[in-house]
């Protein structure tokens, strides 16, 4: 079922009703906060895709350039604030008795907001790790490629690239966070990238109530109890006034 604009009177009753509470966003939880997403118009920086340029081939080709796109990334981050999307979010863990946040954003915003319990599934901008000896650093430098401060090795971003396997450990927890969620909330993400797209589908299976928030449609809405096009700035905080009015 999809609906514009509405949220569904059943999802409220069911997350007010819910023991366990998962949330997976993308980047479109944070497209209000001016962060451009992935796929959509404003995606493009210069003339790349994130696809030609969040690779470790692209890295080894051309690191200088791979690095100013994450500052640049990262100068957007630093000047944006959560938005109303994030703090929905949070809100429904204060109110939740098990919540897991599982987010494919890098740019911290969801902790900005409140958010405690987040598995962030593809790393954290504000990472550097370094590509010899492993030892990870938080970022303060706006430009040039990062010295890893133990080895003086090159660093790499933290994050995960097109072709890398997430981490074990974290992602693990994420299907184990969608299988026992009585509600699993899917916001922002066009659900194409695996195998935070078999997080929802995963949920579903195990009778999890699966409401998805988004501008269009996307290949989950068919198998989500139910799809609600809109913004997430907007609908998040409706759902959570529905839940706990
Ligand atoms: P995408 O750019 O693929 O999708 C963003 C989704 O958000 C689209 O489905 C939009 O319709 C939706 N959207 C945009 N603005 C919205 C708003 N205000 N409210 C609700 N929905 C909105 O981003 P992701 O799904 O996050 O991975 O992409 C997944 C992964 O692909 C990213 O984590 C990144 C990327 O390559 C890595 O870098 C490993």
């Amino acid at each position: 079922m999809s609906d514009t604009g509405q949220v569904p009177g059943e999802a409220a009753r069911r997350l007010n009703e819910a023991g366990s509470v998962t949330v997976l966003t993308g980047a479109g939880v944070s497209a209000e906060s001016g962060i451009p997403t992935f796929r959509g118009a404003d995606g493009l920086w210069q003339e790349y895709r994130a696809q030609d340029l969040a690779t470790p081939q692209a890295f080894a080709r051309d690191p200088q350039l791979v690095w100013e796109w994450y500052h640049w990334r990262r100068r957007l981050v630093s000047e944006a604030s959560a938005n109303l999307a994030h703090k929905a979010i949070a809100g429904i863990e204060d109110r939740a008795d098990a919540f897991t946040l599982v987010t494919q954003n890098v740019d911290g915003l969801h902790r900005a907001a409140g958010s405690r319990n987040i598995l962030e599934i593809h790393g954290n901008l504000n990472r550097a790790r370094c590509l010899n000896c492993g030892h990870r650093e938080h970022l303060d430098r706006q430009e040039g490629i990062p010295r890893c401060g133990s080895c003086q090795g090159v660093m790499r971003p933290d994050v995960v690239w097109f072709g890398e396997s997430l981490d074990r450990q974290t992602l693990e927890a994420a299907f184990t966070a969608a299988a026992s969620a009585q509600v699993f909330i899917v916001a922002g993400t066009s659900n194409v990238v695996q195998p935070a797209a078999s997080l929802a589908f995963a949920a579903a299976d195990r009778g999890g109530y699966v409401l998805e928030i988004n501008l269009e449609p996307t290949p989950l809405t068919g198998t989500a109890d139910a799809t609600v096009l809109g913004p997430a700035g907007e609908l998040l905080p409706q759902l959570v006034e529905m839940a706990w009015s």
